[in-house]
Parts: structure tokens; C-alpha cells; sequence
């Protein structure tokens, strides 16, 4: 399994996600790839945000070796599954998205509330870093339930 996460800096939500699907995918001895991109071109280059650094260090994670990167139309030929935080992110990913690779899209927090189209929201602005940490925690423990069979 090839796993993308994707917001809309790729310094605050989707690093998070990254550093904690990379964590309980080892320690479940799974050989899945994970990376994140955003959307925007807006930090390419830059250190996660450092209020998610921060909080992904309170839980035993260091994410201080990512940098962002944007989201580019092989991605959705390279990965399995493309995760968006949002649906301004869905959407955007599905701009770059042929007929076929449509269904590898899915919004992340679906894995823990199915069907809901949650949001991750947007801590850039209003803070909420340690809820974000949460809410993905939650959301990449079913989905490695969901898919603990897939190598
Ligand atoms: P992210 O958060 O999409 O979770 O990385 C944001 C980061 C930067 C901006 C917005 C959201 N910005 O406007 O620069």
C-alpha cells in the first residue's frame, strides 16, 4: 500500500497525518509507503509547521524531517490511496484525477466517521493542533483495520 495524505500547505495537517499513519504502520510491522503533498505550491520546501512539530513531539513523533511538497498529477498514478483532510482538498486532488483514479480519493476522516465527508479543520489560522492530532489518530487506526490484510 502506497499512502498519500494531502491538505492545503502540507505544513500543518497532512505532516501530522504522515508522522502518525508512519508510526503505527511500523509498529503493526507493515511495509506500507506513506508521504504527504499539498495542494498549493504556497511552502514547498519548508519544515512542517512548527505548532505540529510541536504536538506530533508531545506523542513520541518526529516529524522535523519533512519538508512540503506539492501535489502533482503522478502522485494519482503512484500512490493507492490519496487522502484529503478536507473537501476544498478533495476536490482540488480530483481536478488531477483521470476516470480510473477517481476512487483511490477519499476523504481521510470517512475511515472513522463513513459517509460523513467530515473536515479536518484548518488549524493554520485558529490553532487546534492537539484536536487535529486526535481526530487523525483516530481516523488512520481504522484505517489500518480496514486494510491490516493489504501488503
Ligand atoms: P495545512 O494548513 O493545509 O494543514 O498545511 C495551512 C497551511 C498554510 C496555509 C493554510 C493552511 N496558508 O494559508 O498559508
Amino acid at each position: 500500500m502506497k499512502i498519500l495524505m494531502v491538505c492545503l500547505g502540507n505544513i500543518c495537517r497532512s505532516p501530522l497525518a504522515e508522522g502518525i499513519l508512519k508510526q503505527k504502520v511500523k509498529k503493526k510491522e507493515l511495509t506500507w509507503q506513506i508521504d504527504s503533498a499539498g495542494t498549493s505550491g504556497w511552502h514547498i520546501g519548508e519544515l512542517p509547521d512548527s505548532r505540529s512539530i510541536s504536538t506530533a513531539k508531545q506523542h513520541g513523533i518526529d516529524i522535523s524531517d519533512q519538508r512540503s511538497r506539492q501535489l502533482k498529477a503522478s502522485d494519482l498514478q503512484e500512490f493507492d490511496l490519496i487522502l484529503a483532510m478536507d473537501t476544498s482538498n478533495y476536490n482540488d486532488i480530483l481536478r488531477l484525477a483521470n476516470k480510473e483514479q477517481r476512487d483511490k480519493v477519499k476523504m481521510i476522516l470517512n475511515f472513522a466517521y463513513p459517509g460523513e465527508n467530515r473536515a479536518v479543520p484548518d488549524p493554520y489560522y485558529n490553532d487546534g493542533f492537539e484536536q487535529v492530532y486526535q481526530l487523525l489518530d483516530i481516523a488512520c487506526d481504522q484505517l489500518i483495520q480496514q486494510n491490516s490484510n493489504s501488503k
